[in-house]
């Protein structure tokens, strides 16, 4: 019998080397390693519990594991491609070690179930740590937003100037949408912490599994119901690659708007230099690669939410190969998501704001236009009405090269009779901002409400 690999009895010929590469997967899965353990350690001492396996052979097992584990830990385990994957490569040296004890681990097992749980425990850490990740950029924005509650910027729709904001308000708008990322993930954490094992290649197994005490052991909240299921799907997956993509959506529209707010045209902010880099030929170029590559990077996780969904379409029953094709767009998303996420708490730390251009670019785009029309409302006059005065005074404003606030009282009232000396209190950008005080809304009262609201939420999370 050819003893290299674990199936290789029943064949007449060795396999192809081309073969071997094309389907191991040792070199990517051997990052699996430590949670490959951890779930061969709680299969062990469950199958000891269920009297299928002596005290012994599990003694030999926890002890061999530990072993393995530091070998990885200090790089000194040899990796096979002729032993496929994470899982024989564990085992085979693990047998090495243990002799039959090491032998006897994979019954009422298979690697079906073993790898569905691997990757479960392990995308179940990661998304543990995006979510921490996800609340610093939240406080970092936070931070920003309370320094900010009064610097007033130009709000866009269509990117045309459309009435004031505060730059502590735009700040929160990410805070929210961030809010709403960490949801996902921990929605989606559920899902993902569901254990398959037990299950075995496909049917379950003939042995008294006590599957409870597996899921305990590892801190499962649930267990798979269906073992045809529990094998195949890879549903959560894709769930969390789309939870990660919009993720880097959202970072992606912040990154557009400080790569738009630091060009000369805007003025708005300044970047760190520790975050931007030069131009080998332009002597006088300060580029932001970060956040660049930040809306680069989203169309990769994309990618690999496309790649994953289209991985399970039309996907017999029960586990196929195809599915060993999770695991690379898996960890790349992992990891572009949370060095994306580091990266950017630290540069919006690192971000200066430009209050005077700010105020100078809304002073430029009849921004309190809107607030004029209100005002004339308020005067008695219907809406419809006033939009067409404010849009009259707005074009004599723009002929004579001024903003609204700029033009002499006796010029608005040519405009409408209503209007009064009070008018300039409305027309100011802070007058604008102050007005709009109600929840939700950009008046610097409801920003530091918002920010206090947050801090706490923040707090609390942190608490659990
Ligand atoms: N490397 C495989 C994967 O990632 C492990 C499961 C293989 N099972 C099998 N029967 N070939 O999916």
């Amino acid at each position: 019998m050819n003893s290299t690999k674990t199936w290789s009895g029943r064949f007449n010929e060795p396999v192809s080397e081309l073969v071997k590469k094309y389907t191991g997967s040792i070199d990517f899965d051997k990052r699996l390693a430590q949670w490959d353990i951890q779930g061969s350690l709680a299969h062990a001492q469950m199958l000891c519990q269920a009297g299928v396996l002596s005290g012994e052979d599990l003694a030999a097992i926890e002890r061999g594991m530990a072993e393995i584990l530091a070998e990885i830990e200090a790089g000194r385990l040899q990796w096979s491609l002729d032993l496929e994957d994470v899982h024989m490569n564990i085992e085979r040296r693990l047998t090495d070690k243990i002799g039959d004890a090491g032998k006897r681990l994979h019954t009422g097992r298979s690697r079906n179930d073993q790898v569905a749980t691997d990757i479960r425990l392990w995308l179940r850490d990661q998304i543990s740590i995006i979510q921490t990740l996800i609340q610093s950029l939240q406080t970092a924005l936070l931070d920003l937003a309370e320094q900010h509650a009064e610097t007033v910027m130009p709000g866009f729709t269509h990117l045309q100037v459309a009435q004031p904001v505060s730059f502590g308000h735009h700040m929160l708008a990410y805070v929210e949408m961030l809010g709403r990322d960490y949801e996902r993930m921990a929605d989606c954490r559920r899902r993902v912490n569901r254990m398959p094992l037990g299950a075995a290649a496909l049917a379950g197994t003939t042995y008294p599994v006590r599957r409870e005490v597996t899921a305990e052991l590892l801190g499962f909240e649930q267990i798979c119901q269906n073992s045809l299921d529990a094998v195949s799907d890879r549903d959560f997956a894709v769930e969390f690659t789309a939870a990660a993509s919009l993720v880097m959506i959202h970072l992606s529209r912040l990154s557009e708007e400080l790569i738009l707010w630091m060009s000369p045209r805007f003025g708005f902010i300044d970047i760190a230099d520790r975050f931007c880099t030069g131009s080998s030929i332009m002597p006088q170029k300060k580029n932001p690669d970060v956040p660049e590559l930040v809306r680069g990077k989203s169309g990769r996780v994309i990618g690999h939410l496309i790649g994953l969904i289209t991985l399970m379409k039309s996907q017999p029953l029960a586990y196929n190969k195809d599915n060993q094709e999770d695991k690379e767009p898996l960890f790349d998303t992992t990891d572009t998501l949370i060095d994306t996420l580091r990266i950017y708490a630290d540069m919006m730390r690192g971000v200066s704001v430009k209050p005077e251009n700010m105020r100078a670019a809304v002073m430029q785009g009849f921004a309190t236009a809107t607030d004029l029309a209100d005002y004339l409302v308020k005067k008695g006059m219907p809406f419809r009405d006033s939009h067409e005065v404010v849009a009259r005074a707005v074009r004599h404003a723009d002929e004579a090269g001024v903003d609204l606030s700029q033009l002499p009282l006796a010029v608005l009232q040519g405009f409408s009779g209503l209007i009064s000396e009070d008018v300039y209190q409305v027309l100011t950008p802070e007058g604008s901002l102050n007005a709009r005080n109600h929840l939700g809304g950009t008046a610097p009262e409801q920003v530091r409400f918002q920010t206090a609201r947050w801090r706490r939420l923040l707090a609390d999370a942190q608490a659990v």
